[in-house]
């Protein structure tokens, strides 16, 4: 958590240049980083019933007592802990959102993104200069399975946020009869438009890690005689004929334009002469754009992660308009979605030739 200020602190750092405010990110690094270290370390589950002392904390951490109380101190600095007569306390916020059961849990963000900056963010320079990712994420995902269950538990948190929204914009013609879901892994997606549809049938191509997580989805659902996992590369695989809507939900920010296009241009031939292609991305702003609020911000920061970690990015609107033409779709359109500051819905229908 930021680090509280105090007013005259608050004032030299934010409300003039008196103080270098990177000193700040430093303490920010460090708090994020420690957040991390005690939620793997089973910090925070092990204070869920009340304040323990440090000795009984390192017992059940398997920890060493006095690395563990000098954690525990930052963390209190930080606003993760407080003092509580007994010993070490969550703080209220952390009690709300960094319980692995609380509903809407911070946890598995927290956990992945922790994951990521450990792993991955060191040699950030190195793509940078070369213009290259510095690996295969999905790969590295994939043999990493806490990692992969939190990052495909954000992703499904984030779908059963909007996934109604997004069924109410994309209608489905009442002889539609099948949906073809790319890059789907958790599944949550085509199970509310199965669950909507009852006449739909779907297909969802993934890795074989993300698909176990879709299996539990669809099973949970009763879906699973009309839902179809297929494992394999999305460059590759057999994405079958025929579709009438497909599903491409945060993939193309995986990739380079060339490879977008690829991908698009299979999905075009997948579907049926008139089906659609429904993308759902976080769009670029232009660099002139105002850069108050957490909605810029964020897009930036993970347009930077795409690049360093897929060799991808956030594309603008115009640009993912001009690869959806040339992969053969027209009437393209975007829409707005009430539920999120971030994410957009741009939908496009596969040419017919004349
Ligand atoms: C960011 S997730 C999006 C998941 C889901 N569509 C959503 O919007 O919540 C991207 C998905 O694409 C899959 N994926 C990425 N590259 C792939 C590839 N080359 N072959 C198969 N699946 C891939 C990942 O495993 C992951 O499940």
């Amino acid at each position: 958590m930021p680090v509280p200020l105090s007013p005259e602190e608050a004032r030299q750092f934010h409300a003039s240049d008196a103080a270098p405010a990177a000193f700040l990110d430093l303490l920010d690094a460090v708090s994020f980083r420690s957040a991390g270290a005690a939620l793997r370390l089973g910090v925070f589950e092990e204070l869920a019933d009340g304040p323990l002392p440090v000795e009984r904390l390192a017992v059940r951490t398997g920890t060493d007592p006095l690395g563990l109380r000098l954690l525990l101190d930052a963390l209190t600095s930080f606003g993760y802990l407080i003092h509580a007569e007994g010993g070490y306390a969550n703080s209220a916020n952390t009690t709300r959102w960094l319980l692995r059961a609380v509903p809407d849990s911070f946890a598995p963000v927290l956990a992945f993104w922790s994951a990521l900056l450990s792993g991955w963010w060191h040699d950030l320079e190195w793509s940078i200069c070369s213009g290259t990712p510095a690996g295969d994420f999905y790969a590295w995902l994939e043999q990493r399975p806490e990692v992969l269950a939190d990052f495909q538990t954000m992703l499904r948190r984030l779908a059963d946020g909007l996934s109604a929204e997004i069924v109410e914009l994309l209608p489905v013609p009442a002889d539609a009869r099948s949906l073809l879901d790319v890059g789907g892994g958790h599944a949550s997606y085509p199970v509310a438009f199965l669950s909507a549809h009852p006449q739909l049938r779907a297909t969802v191509v993934d890795l074989a890690g993300a698909l176990a997580q879709g299996a539990e989805t669809v099973a949970a659902a009763g879906l699973t005689d009309r839902c179809t996992l297929r494992a394999g590369d999305l460059f590759e695989v057999d994405f079958g004929t025929g579709h009438d809507l497909a599903l491409l939900f945060n993939v193309v920010h995986g990739h380079q334009a060339a490879e977008t296009l690829t991908l698009l241009r299979r999905v075009a031939a997948a579907l049926r002469p008139g089906g659609r292609v429904a993308l759902l991305e976080p769009l670029a702003t232009a660099p002139e754009q105002p850069t108050a609020g957490l909605g810029t911000a964020f897009v930036r920061m993970f347009s930077l992660n795409l690049f360093h970690t897929q060799g991808g990015r956030a594309y603008g609107h115009d640009e993912l308009v001009g690869l959806l033409r040339e992969a053969g779709f027209t009437d393209v359109r975007q829409q707005v979605l009430g539920g999120s500051e971030t994410d957009h819905l741009v939908i496009a229908q596969v040419r017919t030739l004349d």
